[in-house]
């Protein structure tokens, strides 16, 4: 695997077609399953490992986030990555070159919009310029960040981008947790509270109408002490807005902290489909 740190460094030439998995680095198992998909794709994957300053809303929120390049470069080369692009800041952001700044749209404002102020406009605004520099066939996102993988896809459609967006399932823990970056920060005992979050996803997907499926969700999460609850919603895959009876395709979203941790989850709400 070549590690890059700048696409336009001399000797740089990517096979194509290609395909793209963004990423903040702090990679896991959830990440080499985006890598091992985009790999049924084509034979050239190129990974990024940018933390992007623009998505967080909390300073102390970027300075926590883990960066771990080394261990990353591993992750990526095992999943069978063929570049890992570290892009600079200055790759990003050039001194001489206003970049294009994305406006979500009124889904960008619900949920993870709400709580977290201007955070999809800087993931657009960032995913849309990794895109312009490496114009890639296909781009993967987990569907962990469900909201993300949504409006991304609105964002390729509103642009008419000639790149394919694939949403690969989320990978879990043994014991049910989603994998993410930030559970590295959670304690023993933490974890045991964040395990909720999947409970409760399960209880409220074995109910067969949007009324219980909610009131399942909320109540199964109230019974843990060590969560506090930002939202638990029942929403409409394919609108973001909240489902009805006669909604086709349902998706449970929760998000909450545990000791300070900010954790998001989300499933399917059909039985067969988890
Ligand atoms: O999902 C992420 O890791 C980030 O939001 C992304 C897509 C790499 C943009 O910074």
């Amino acid at each position: 695997m070549l590690v890059i740190s700048d696409l336009a460094q001399p000797g740089i030439s990517l096979a194509r077609p290609l395909s793209f998995v963004p990423t903040m680095g702090a990679l896991h198992q959830g990440h080499a399953a985006l890598i091992s998909r985009a790999l049924e794709l084509s034979d050239s994957v190129v990974v990024s490992d940018f933390v992007n300053p623009l998505q967080f809303n909390d300073e102390a929120d970027l300075a926590k986030y883990p960066r771990t390049p080394e261990k990353d470069i591993e992750v990526a080369a095992a999943a069978g990555a063929t570049q890992m692009w570290f892009p600079r800041l200055a790759e990003i952001f050039p001194q001489d070159e206003e970049i294009e700044r994305i406006t979500p749209g009124p889904v960008g404002e619900l949920y993870e919009g709400a709580s977290r102020k201007g955070h999809f406009s800087g993931v657009l605004t960032i995913v849309n310029r990794l895109f312009s520099l490496l114009e890639p066939t296909w781009a993967l996102f987990g569907e962990k960040d469900f909201q993300q993988l949504f409006l991304v896809r609105q964002m390729v459609a509103a642009h008419n981008l000639p790149i394919s967006i694939i949403g690969v399932p989320t990978v879990r823990d043994l014991d049910g947790l989603a994998l993410s970056s930030r559970n590295v920060r959670l304690s023993p005992q933490d974890r045991a509270s964040a395990l909720v979050i999947s409970r409760a996803l399960i209880a409220a997907a074995a109910q067969s109408d949007c009324e219980n499926m909610v009131e399942v969700l909320r109540s199964t999460l109230a019974t843990k002490p060590g969560f506090v609850l930002d939202y638990a919603v029942i929403i409409d895959e394919d609108t973001f807005a909240p489902a009805v009876p006669s909604t086709a395709r349902k998706r449970g979203l929760v998000a909450g902290w545990v000791n300070g941790v900010r954790l998001l989850d989300n499933m399917p709400m059909s039985v067969a489909a988890i």
